[in-house]
């Protein structure tokens, strides 16, 4: 993976941001990965009107996921979860078609060249499945 998508990529990989765990989380959610054993993890936190105002994200395995679950984390803080949910609309698009002019993606826009090797699109939407599976649970418990 060359360039600067791919240095992005090793970087988040390398150096994953939003490690720390949240001990008192109101949205936790874990995706695994059956074919690999490969796991995202992602903890959130709200403020009082909703908004994310703490984001805990680990994972385990291959390159991909790992820089994926970091990068969509760092792009939560601050964020309320109905745009969280257009985030990951649009990253699942950039996956698919590219991410030209999506500079609200953030870091996430270097995951684009993921389509070069489609058997690991998988391992980059892993973090998002976790994620949104997260939120579902928590406005099914919250109401
Ligand atoms: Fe397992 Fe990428 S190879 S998630």
């Amino acid at each position: 993976m060359d360039g600067l998508y791919g240095d992005l990529v090793m970087d988040h990989y390398r150096n994953p941001r939003n490690r720390s765990p949240i001990s008192d989380a109101d949205i936790e959610a874990e995706e695994f990965n059956p074919f690999c054993g490969d796991r995202a993890t992602l903890q959130l936190k709200l403020d009082g009107r909703g908004n994310i105002c703490g984001v805990s994200a680990q994972a385990e395995g291959c390159s991909i996921i790992q820089a994926a679950t970091s990068m969509l984390c760092d792009q939560l803080q601050g964020k309320s979860l109905d745009e969280v949910a257009e985030i990951g609309e649009r990253y699942r698009l950039a996956l698919r078609n590219g991410a030209e002019g999506e500079s609200e993606l953030g870091d996430l826009r270097a995951l684009q060249v993921v389509r070069q090797y489609p058997v690991r699109i998988k391992c980059a939407l892993l973090p998002l499945t976790a994620l949104e599976e997260g939120i579902k649970a928590y406005r099914e418990k919250t109401g």
